[in-house]
């Protein structure tokens, strides 16, 4: 049923389709692609293990306030600021979350494009017969460094992007995820039970879940806490759009939890599918690079019977899941141009869309195609500019404003419609207020480790 208030806009269908929605913008390119690859990088185990605390503390608080600006004002980013604080300088958040978000699914549609020319890479044989890992990493590297492929892909992922967008909120976003997010889940279960029975899955288990300290350094945290907020898409507004469209009488708490909880999940089954894998097909487990998912997975999937069959199904969830991403991604931008601009939403899609294509070509060449932008390493450059450092900065403000200029006592009551008794909110405002801006701040004091 649609509550009166928001029924201009649409709402979610129930709270659930809310829940699957959301949960389809978490899990994504994010948890199948990029996590495995932070762990890899940045010490195994002990990554891991702040990664979950960075979750479960840091992203959670985010989460919450995000959801809660977002159902109380029933707007985008930056009307949902000036809402509360009309005409005020602090609208900056929104349009920095517009901005990020542009520059985000640039080179996100790229990566999402790499899984899609996967599905027809499966299709076509190319992981027939007995493979190893030199073979699975030289395809890779053939594709992603040939244009014409890329762009394809690139392109077609933009496409279905301004085509499910276009058509709104309700029938685009529903639709999707309801069905397909939980045959992936259930394909990724498939994966690790057969990764963890390879041969040498103890030591690749080791790796990823034993954690060493003596890795444990500022870089390590900027990567975990930046990653939490890109699995959870947070830290540019995608959570304060979603929030508008929820009922008041949903429980933000419980839905911030979930969602947090499955996208966590799903990633660290990922981890569970790589780690494993790598040392049975005897690579390194500390080398990662933006191919290591793409040069895995085959791997795996060639050790099913059906492999062939398992392999074309787990690309296209792959793809339908970076597409639930990518579509949370562009409603932000288009949905400021919408209430705020009175463009008309075709306008706004294919404005936007377009503008986003062509600032994604860079990146699309960046893995061989030009040796200007390869040179760069233009896509891991956006990815740790925009899919980490931009969200950490937006989520700082995103906590100073929900916490002080709105305020603790207001969010509490927005809080308390769908959920009465929110036992923890001290603890909440706590982290809000104090803990995870002076955690964001010191993360930020740590880029200077990596620039120098
Ligand atoms: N969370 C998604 C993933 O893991 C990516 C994503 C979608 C995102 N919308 C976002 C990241 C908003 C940051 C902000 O693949």
């Amino acid at each position: 049923m649609e509550s009166q208030e928001t029924s201009a806009r649409g709402v979610w269908g129930s709270k659930v389709a809310f829940i699957f929605a959301a949960t389809g913008s978490a899990i994504g390119l994010g948890n199948i692609w990029r996590f495995p690859t932070v762990v890899s990088q940045n010490g195994g185990a002990v990554f891991v293990l702040v990664y979950v605390l960075a979750v479960a503390v840091i992203g959670f608080t985010v989460m919450l306030a995000e959801l809660t600006l977002g159902r109380h004002s029933q707007r985008n980013p930056v009307g949902a600021i000036d809402y509360i604080k009309p005409g005020s300088p602090w609208k900056f958040i929104g349009y920095l979350g517009i901005i990020t978000g542009i520059c985000l699914l640039s080179f996100y549609a790229v990566v999402a494009g790499w899984a899609a020319g996967y599905v027809f890479k499966t299709a076509a044989g190319a992981f027939k017969g007995q493979l190893t890992a030199e073979m699975t990493t030289k395809i890779f590297a053939d594709f992603s460094s040939d244009p014409l492929q890329v762009f394809i892909f690139f392109g077609l992922i933009m496409g279905l992007t301004i085509f499910i967008i276009s058509k709104g909120v309700k029938k685009g976003i529903e639709k999707w995820t309801k069905i397909l997010m939980p045959a992936l889940f259930v394909l990724i279960v498939l994966l690790a039970v057969r990764a963890l029975t390879l041969p040498g899955a103890a030591k690749g288990l080791s790796f990823y879940l034993n954690p060493d300290f003596s890795k444990l350094n500022g870089t390590v945290i900027l990567f975990a806490v930046g990653q939490a907020f890109f699995s959870l898409s947070l830290g540019m507004g995608t959570m304060i759009t979603y929030g508008s469209y929820i009922s008041k009488s949903s429980n933000l708490v419980s839905s911030a939890g979930w969602v947090s909880f499955a996208d966590t999940f799903i990633a660290l089954l990922a981890g569970l599918i790589i780690f494993p894998t790598l040392v049975s097909f005897g690579q390194p487990v500390d080398v990662g690079g933006e191919g290591l998912a793409f040069q895995i997975f085959p791997l795996i999937l060639s050790q099913f019977a059906g492999g062939y069959i398992f392999g074309i199904l787990f690309f296209t969830l792959l793809t339908v899941a970076a597409l639930t991403s990518t579509i949370s991604l562009l409603e932000v931008p288009v949905s400021y141009f919408v209430d705020e601009r009175n463009w008309s939403r075709k306008k706004a899609v294919l404005v936007i869309g377009i503008f986003t294509f062509i600032l994604g070509i860079p990146s699309a060449l960046s893995m061989g195609g030009m040796q200007f932008f390869t040179k760069l390493k233009f896509l891991g450059f956006f990815a740790f500019a925009f899919g980490n450092i931009s969200l950490a900065v937006g989520a700082f403000f995103i906590c100073v404003f929900v916490g002080y200029i709105w305020g603790r006592k207001k969010a509490f009551k927005e809080i308390a419609s769908g959920n009465p008794r929110f036992r923890l909110r001290y603890i909440w405002a706590f982290s809000l207020m104090v803990l995870t801006p002076i955690v964001i701040l010191i993360i930020l004091y740590f880029i200077k480790t990596i620039a120098g």
